[in-house]
């Protein structure tokens, strides 16, 4: 990736699950220094998984502003400033919005809206204060589409793109780009519980790829790959952008 990573300090939310492991490793191996950061303990085994990587992580959950503020303070501790935000922790309840109780809804607008709020938020004066950075979040395709059984997964991600272009909007004259990724179905655990959790989950894992014009779903690196080139200064003039990693998915 000629150089454009290399010592260039991220940090990436959701990092211990499929996706956010993918994104950790392909950052590391362009020499990027990484804060990844997870709710679930085993973020820690990264550091292991990379021994040779400019790592550091950090347990928290990221719809809680003190734990936001614990995280950035690990990252800019060992790494300073976070010169590009990555994310991409995600929740999902699969249910229609008449099966939805208020406690589901809030855990999904909380774990997808709320924690990219204050995610975004905390990197800025940083950002602002240097005159550039990039912000990138995993959307999803029920960003753009309504999906059947996803009603509070699809307002949570449809709310993070129309975030993703109000930030490019306003701090675009800052040096900060904000875009955003939006996948369909990928082959990690939130897919496997998805799928467990309908009534014939082989039948369920054959609809989701037939819904795909390539008749199959994404792998995590294919996802990674395409959120760290909207990070990275290659992608210099992309703002305010959805980049559908779906295998035409929405075309149709
Ligand atoms: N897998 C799919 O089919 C699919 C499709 C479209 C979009 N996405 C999105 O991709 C992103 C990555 O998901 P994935 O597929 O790797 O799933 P995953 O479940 O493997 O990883 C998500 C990670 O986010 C973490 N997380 C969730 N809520 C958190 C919180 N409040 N604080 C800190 N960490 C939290 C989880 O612990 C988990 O490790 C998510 O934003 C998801 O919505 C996934």
């Amino acid at each position: 990736m000629n150089n454009v990573l290399k010592d260039r300090v991220f940090l990436v939310t959701g990092a211990a699950g499929g996706v956010g492991r993918e994104i950790v490793k392909q950052l590391t191996e362009e020499g990027a220094k990484v804060v990844a950061t997870d709710i679930a303990d085993n973020v820690h085994e990264l550091a292991k998984e990379f021994p040779n990587a400019k790592i550091v992580t950090a347990v928290g959950d990221v719809s809680k502003s003190a734990d936001v503020e614990k995280i950035f303070s690990t990252g800019e501790a060992k790494f300073g400033p976070i010169e590009s935000l990555i994310n991409n922790a995600g929740y999902m309840i699969g249910k229609a919005l008449h099966e939805t109780s208020e406690e589901e809804w809030d855990a999904v607008m909380t774990g997808n809206a709320k924690s990219f709020f204050l995610c975004a938020k905390r990197a800025l004066p940083n950002m602002l204060k240097a005159g550039k950075g990039s912000i990138t979040a995993t959307g999803s395709i029920s960003s753009v589409v309504g999906l059947p059984s996803q009603a509070a997964y699809c307002a949570s991600k449809g709310a993070v793109l129309q975030f993703v272009r109000q930030l490019a909007v306003e701090y675009a004259g800052n040096g900060i780009r904000v875009n955003a990724v939006g996948p369909g179905a990928i082959n990690t655990p939130f897919l496997t519980r998805y799928l467990a959790g309908l009534p014939d989950p082989e039948a369920g894992a054959k609809a989701v790829k037939d819904a795909h014009p390539m008749k199959r779903w994404a792998e995590p690196d294919e996802v990674a790959k395409a959120l760290i080139f909207l990070a990275s200064d290659n992608a210099a003039f992309i703002t305010g952008h959805i980049l559908m990693v779906d295998g035409g998915y929405v075309a149709g």
